[in-house]
């Protein structure tokens, strides 16, 4: 038996008990064989666009003895996963950007019935953004602090309805509502890459303001006595 890093860890953490579960870039495959191995899902596919990571996947499967409850697909995204083959789909370790595209072109994921669990590696915030506007509700948001970075879950399911989303909250979920402190270390990492950002801008534009506007709210929630953090 082996455990996963925290990253991994709070992504299963999110999968619901007994689901069947879509591990859309698998890489190792780590993710469903432990899920799996601690009994807590029934049958996953583990997809990956590369054949060598797959091979990897594969491998990892059959030492663990668990190729009849985890079928390995090539796939990009969800292209070759059908509907009734998951009804739990992890996308981690991924772009922001990448999830995006891979969620907007595959309509059987606009159901209640079915959970994203999206770990973006980067721009978050295109992914937030794009949730809220499509009809996707981020019903449950953590963080965690792996080998010293700084990461975010998100849970989130389609319901239709279209949610106007704010930059801040494009930037930080409802992480400001988290009192831990991996949700601070996660604010306090979005606001020093803002600052970088905000380096590349024309003092006096409306983008400048409106960027140094959302850094001196942000600086203000991470100095903030009463969160306590
Ligand atoms: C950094 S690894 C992440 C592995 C694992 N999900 C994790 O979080 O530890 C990213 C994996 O996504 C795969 N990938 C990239 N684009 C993909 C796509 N369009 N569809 C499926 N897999 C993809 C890559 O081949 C790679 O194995």
């Amino acid at each position: 038996m082996f455990s996963l890093d925290e990253r991994l860890s709070l992504c299963a953490s999110f999968v619901r008990e007994g689901t069947s579960l879509a591990d859309i870039g698998t890489d190792h495959g780590y993710l469903p064989i432990w899920l799996l191995l601690n009994e807590k899902i029934e049958y996953a596919v583990a997809a990956d666009i590369r054949r060598a990571p797959l091979e990897s996947a594969r491998a990892n499967i059959e030492k663990y003895n668990l190729t009849d409850r985890i079928k390995t697909v090539l796939s990009d995204g969800l292209d070759n996963i059908k509907a009734d083959q998951a009804d739990d789909i992890v996308m981690a370790g991924m772009g922001g950007e990448l999830i995006v595209r891979l969620i907007d072109r595959t309509p059987w994921l606009r159901t209640s019935k079915k959970n994203l669990i999206l770990q973006p590696m980067t721009r978050a915030e295109v992914l937030r953004k794009y949730l809220c506007l499509n009809g996707f509700w981020i019903s449950e948001e953590k963080t965690c602090i792996s080998c010293g970075k700084s990461y975010c879950v998100m849970l989130a399911s389609y319901d239709g309805t279209v949610r106007p989303c704010s930059v801040r909250y494009s930037y930080i979920g409802s992480l400001d509502k988290d009192k831990s402190p991996e949700a601070k270390r996660y604010i306090y990492t979005v606001n020093e890459k803002l600052k970088k950002k905000l380096r590349g801008y024309t003092n006096g534009t409306d983008e400048y303001d409106s960027l140094k506007a959302l850094i001196s709210g942000l600086t203000e929630l991470i100095n903030s006595e009463e969160s306590k953090w």
